[in-house]
């Protein structure tokens, strides 16, 4: 039986060419920490970390120095950092509907501390409408955090709007990048965020446990950290060091991620995002168009350039685990399936509670996995 993997929005599989070597490098030839030894390895492990700075920025075209290229394990801890270090009891902050809980779980938790949250609006299709943004604006308002593009349904927030929106109330702009980072360009400089939060360990192709978050100074310099301990530098100091990027980097690095994440950029660099994103579009054609007629109801828009590869269906005679199942079991094709950790968005879309199966591309999926997906799913529906 085929095998073939459709779960590219959990994360990504196979890792780019060159990662698994990279990570076993470090473990095998370097193995030292860094800014704790001044020997030669730990003089080489320290310029990988520093060019995975320097391959981030390049990435999101963002200017503002390396220092403000802040490593996390991922998303979730990069959201939270920010969440919990800049928000303050009083204080409104902006929300789309589409939010996956590594957003509205802290912040559904800082309602009990009086903190309060506004749901911008969208449609059936995931679809935000430009003008709903400005309105839901409050005196209070201190911070705006979205999802990109929903790991529910692929539909691609108005960005750009927002950021204008953002720009002339002068409250920061997060943007939750785990849908698009290394599947659909992103421009720092341009949308002038604050803050962009990305994981390693999906577009960007690298190993789990890695991301990163780029930080505009100015709202780094307002932010909390979260985590305070050992940075290897002001070590005659028992107080927290203000300078980037070691005031978010306290304990010890997740150096064979950073290995494995900087030859994951290399190759996303020389690929480019651009003709990823033409392949995995072109894929998710073939695939809607191929279910148009089929007894499932496609989530999402369908006009491609408003969305990304991840498509979920909802099976219209079928429990839709069941499915999940049938396609496992039967036809060996790997998808996810229920509330992908993102309940208002299926509330927002019309499939909660029942949820959804979620199919979703990436760079190694192939044009034939896509059209016997497509025959598998018109079997499973009939
Ligand atoms: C939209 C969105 N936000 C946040 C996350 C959390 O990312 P991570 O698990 O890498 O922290 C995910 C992961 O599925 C996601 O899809």
């Amino acid at each position: 039986m085929k095998n073939i993997y459709l779960d590219h929005g959990a994360t990504s599989f196979p890792k780019a060419p060159g990662v698994a070597d990279a990570v076993y490098k470090y473990m095998t030839e370097v193995g030292a920490n860094v800014s704790r030894g001044t020997y030669a390895q730990a003089i080489s492990a320290a310029s990988v970390v520093l060019e995975t700075r320097e391959l981030l920025m390049k990435l999101f075209n963002f200017n503002y120095g390396s220092e403000y290229v802040v490593f996390t394990p991922g998303v979730t801890f990069g959201i939270n950092q920010i969440l919990r270090g800049y928000v303050h009891p009083g204080d409104h902050v902006i929300v789309s509907s589409l939010e996956h809980n590594a957003v509205m779980r802290p912040l559904v938790d800082m309602e009990r501390e009086g903190v309060t949250f506004a749901r911008i609006p969208a449609n059936e299709d995931g679809i935000t409408d430009p003008k709903d943004i400005e309105p839901m604006i409050t005196e209070n308002t201190s911070l705006m955090v979205i999802c990109h593009a929903s790991n529910v349904c692929g539909t691609i927030f108005p960005l750009r709007e927002a950021a204008e929106v953002c720009r002339r109330h002068h409250i920061p702009l997060v943007v939750d990048a785990s849908q698009t980072a290394g599947h659909y360009p992103i421009d720092f400089e341009e949308l002038g965020l604050a803050a962009l939060c990305v994981p390693g360990h999906k577009g960007l192709l690298g190993p789990q446990g890695i991301g990163a978050t780029l930080f505009g100074p100015g709202f780094a310099a307002a932010v909390t950290p979260l985590v305070m301990g050992g940075t290897g530098s002001f070590s005659d100091s028992e107080e927290m060091p203000d300078c980037l990027p070691d005031k978010f980097e306290s304990g010890t690095m997740n150096l064979p991620g950073i290995y494995g994440l900087h030859a994951a950029l290399e190759y996303t660099l020389s690929e480019t995002v651009e003709k990823r994103r033409q392949h995995e579009m072109e894929l998710t054609r073939k695939f809607i168009d191929g279910l148009l007629d089929a007894h499932v109801r496609i989530c999402g828009t369908k006009d491609m350039d408003k969305r990304v590869g991840v498509v979920s269906l909802d099976f219209e005679y079928d429990d839709n685990s069941q499915a999940a199942y049938y396609l496992d079991s039967d036809y060996g094709i790997r998808t996810r399936t229920g509330m992908h950790c993102a309940p208002n968005a299926h509330k927002t879309i019309g499939t909660f509670p029942q949820g959804t199966v979620r199919f979703s591309f990436g760079y190694g999926t192939t044009e034939e996995d896509v059209e016997y997906a497509v025959r598998a799913v018109r079997e499973v529906a009939e």
